[in-house]
């Protein structure tokens, strides 16, 4: 697939979500985080909302929950429509059951990883699933300070997804702007999700091609 570039709307102004997105075509995805004040400190959007992007745009929509109990929730987004459904594997409680209950819905399945946990045991899930998100920040907010520390399980991912010979995207998320990217894309992440860098720029298309520039160097 190459590089994709995920703009997350957590940083847009979410009382004009349809200019929003409208300023961001030339991205490959749109990111919207889902929270539920209980899986993270932080409360932002559900289904109504989402189902609500679904009909304004014509990019894929990629939804990154991060909420308790996806295993009740997150196959109604993948019936909505959406592209990829992440859910975290702190949350689920049968990841595989939840996996194929997304995909049997039409959309891509993804697994979320918190900074502080481990990438390996997902190795022999890989079949499984289409994305693993490696968080590069605690979940929870736009704008933190991207974890260096990181990186090197991004390269994990990478070698683990190659040596599967799969088509499994790695997605990272947290901090990602002009600074960091590029240490990213060196790791082997090739989906980017970034709030701030993107919609703190007065020309979101323009930050959009710069990010995807720097990430296929
Ligand atoms: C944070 C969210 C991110 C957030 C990233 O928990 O999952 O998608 O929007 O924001 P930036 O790019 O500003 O770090
Ligand atoms: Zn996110």
């Amino acid at each position: 697939m190459g590089i994709q570039i995920a703009p997350s709307i957590l940083s847009a102004d979410f009382a004009n979500l349809e200019s929003e997105i409208q300023r961001i075509h030339g991205a490959d995805l749109v990111h919207v985080d889902v929270m539920d004040n209980h899986f993270v400190p932080n409360l932002t959007l559900g289904l109504p909302v989402v189902e609500a992007i679904l009909q304004r745009t014509e990019l894929p929509v990629d939804c990154h929950l991060m909420i308790e109990d996806p295993d009740r929730w997150a196959p109604a987004y993948a019936e909505a429509g959406a592209h990829n459904v992440t859910f975290h594997a702190e949350a689920a409680a049968a990841p595989i059951r939840l996996a194929r209950e997304i995909r049997g819905q039409g959309a891509r399945a993804g697994v979320g990883l918190k900074p502080a946990t481990p990438v390996e045991p997902f190795e022999d899930l890989l079949a499984e699933i289409d994305m693993l998100l490696v968080m590069t920040v605690e979940p929870g907010f736009g704008g933190q300070r991207f974890l260096d520390i990181c990186l090197p399980k991004i390269r994990r991912a990478r070698e683990m997804v190659s040596k599967s010979g799969l088509d499994v995207w790695i997605q990272i998320d947290g901090g990602v702007s002009k600074d960091t990217i590029e240490r990213c894309a060196d790791a082997g992440a090739d989906v980017f999700v970034a709030g701030s860098a993107v919609y703190g720029a007065d020309d979101a298309a323009a930050a959009v091609e710069e990010l995807r520039r720097l990430a296929s160097e």
